[in-house]
This record gives structure tokens, C-alpha cells and sequence, in this order.
């Protein structure tokens, strides 16, 4: 299974600041990419088009987005569905990341029909869980973790393709804070998520990719990409810079 890079570039970036950095950020990293590696750019929905563009045709490289409806097409003002994602060249796309759920209040059953129906579609869907600071405190990080993959998978087919869905374990205290989770932190999530997906697919759940998320840094990446279970990073505001993702991306 190749380990993934992922860039999310949140609400970032107009169209031609958008392709700048991903025909940068190739220019940095094609060459010297070393094998068993694949990166992921999500940039806004507006600057897809763009972006695929400047990515080209190296396979490697892939485009995602952020957000999507659970619909095929109709009357949903301001949405967009993954056949119009796949239509731009779109192959990954997020669902439950944590700014959907706490600002944009998305819930555990709406994530797992956008999970589901993504998969569908033909997209890769990145699941991304992760629990609260509070929540942390209270002693409920498996108990989290549990629900959030749970519901977030509830009506993906068990035999799903293991390339196709993967999560993203993102402590809500470690994104945009500066603060990284620990790898004891990193180890002790991760290897949930593996038992949780195991025991949802059997041995399919071992070839799911595990990304971390949370403050990941070009000074962090290589020791948090070395760690058991960790199939890969999702990173925001190191992800900005093609300087500074390509050495996330070439830790
Ligand atoms: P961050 O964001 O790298 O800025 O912490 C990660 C994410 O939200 O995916």
C-alpha cells in the first residue's frame, strides 16, 4: 500500500495561486519521489480544474476534494456531487473532517451517508475521525473513535477495495493549534483504528490506509510517518507552501 500525502487546503487559494503551488510543489518532488508514495491535493471546489492541470498526468500525483453531497444531482443549492468531482478529474475526497462536524455541523449519520455514497460513486473516500479535547480528558478516545468509524462506515459494503477508503485520525486539540499529538498519542489512536477496521472488514481493514492529522510539520513528518499504522499524513497550513509540503512530502 503506497503511503499518502494529502494536502488540504481548506478555504486557500485562488484559481492561479492554486496552480502555482501544485506545479511547484511537482517540480520539488516528481523527480525525487521515492517509490511506495502518492500525493494528494484538495485544493477549494473552484480551483479543481486548475489544479488538475498542473498535477499532468503522472499518477503518482492525485486530485481530491474536500467536501461533497450524497446525492447524484437536483435540487441542493450550493452542492456538489461526486459525479461532478470525477467529471473534473476529482479521485479522493474527504468526508467528517473536523471543521464539517464542529463548524459546520455535520453529524456522525450525515458522514456516514457521504461515506457510503462517494464510495459508490467510484470516489477514494478519506474518513477522517478524531476526538475532542474534553473528550481526551474523560478518558473516551476509543469510545470516540468506536462511534465515529462506526457510523461513518455503517453502510459501506464489507468488501469494499481497501484502496478505496481510508481514515484520517485527526485530534481536533492537534488541528491548526501547533500542537502535535506525541507518537505514544499517534501509536495508541492508530492502533485503534486499525482493531476497529479490522473488525468491521476482516483482513481488508489491515490494507486500509491510516493517515495522522494534526499540526504535521516539515521538522515532525519523518518520525510520525515512521510510526506502526501510519499509511500517511493530512496536512493544512504546512500544505500552503510548496517548500513546505515537499519536504513533508520527500521526509
Ligand atoms: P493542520 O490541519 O495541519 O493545519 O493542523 C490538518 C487538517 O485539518 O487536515
Amino acid at each position: 500500500m503506497r503511503k499518502l500525502f494529502a494536502a488540504n487546503w481548506k478555504m486557500h487559494k485562488t484559481r492561479n495561486e492554486a496552480a502555482q503551488t501544485a506545479a511547484e510543489l511537482v517540480t520539488l518532488t516528481a523527480a525525487a519521489l521515492p517509490t511506495g508514495r502518492e500525493v494528494l491535493i484538495l485544493p477549494p471546489f473552484t480551483a479543481l480544474g486548475e489544479v488538475k492541470e498542473a498535477l499532468g498526468t503522472d499518477a503518482r500525483f492525485a486530485l481530491g476534494a474536500q467536501n461533497f453531497y450524497a446525492q447524484k444531482q437536483g435540487a441542493f443549492t450550493g452542492e456538489i456531487s461526486p459525479g461532478m468531482l470525477l467529471d473534473v478529474g476529482a479521485t479522493y475526497a474527504l468526508t467528517g473532517h473536523s471543521e464539517r462536524r464542529h463548524v459546520l455541523g455535520e453529524d456522525d449519520a450525515l458522514v456516514g451517508q457521504k461515506t457510503a455514497f462517494g464510495l459508490q460513486a467510484g470516489l477514494r473516500v478519506i474518513l477522517c475521525v478524531g476526538e475532542k479535547i474534553e473528550e481526551r480528558k474523560a478518558g473516551k478516545l476509543a469510545e470516540v473513535l468506536t462511534r465515529q468509524i462506526t457510523a461513518g462506515t455503517k453502510d459501506v459494503p464489507r468488501d469494499v477495495a481497501p484502496e478505496a477508503l481510508s481514515v484520517a485520525y485527526e485530534p481536533v486539540w492537534a488541528i491548526g493549534t501547533g500542537e502535535v499529538a506525541g507518537p505514544a498519542e499517534i501509536l495508541e489512536a492508530h492502533a485503534l483504528v486499525r482493531a476497529q477496521l479490522v473488525a468491521l472488514f476482516g483482513q481488508a481493514g489491515n490494507s486500509m490506509r491510516i493517515l495522522y492529522g494534526g499540526s504535521v510539520k516539515p521538522d515532525n513528518a519523518t518520525e510520525i510517518v515512521g510510526l506502526d499504522n501510519v499509511d500517511g499524513v493530512l496536512v493544512g497550513g504546512a500544505s500552503l507552501k510548496a517548500d513546505d509540503f515537499s519536504r513533508i512530502v520527500l521526509a
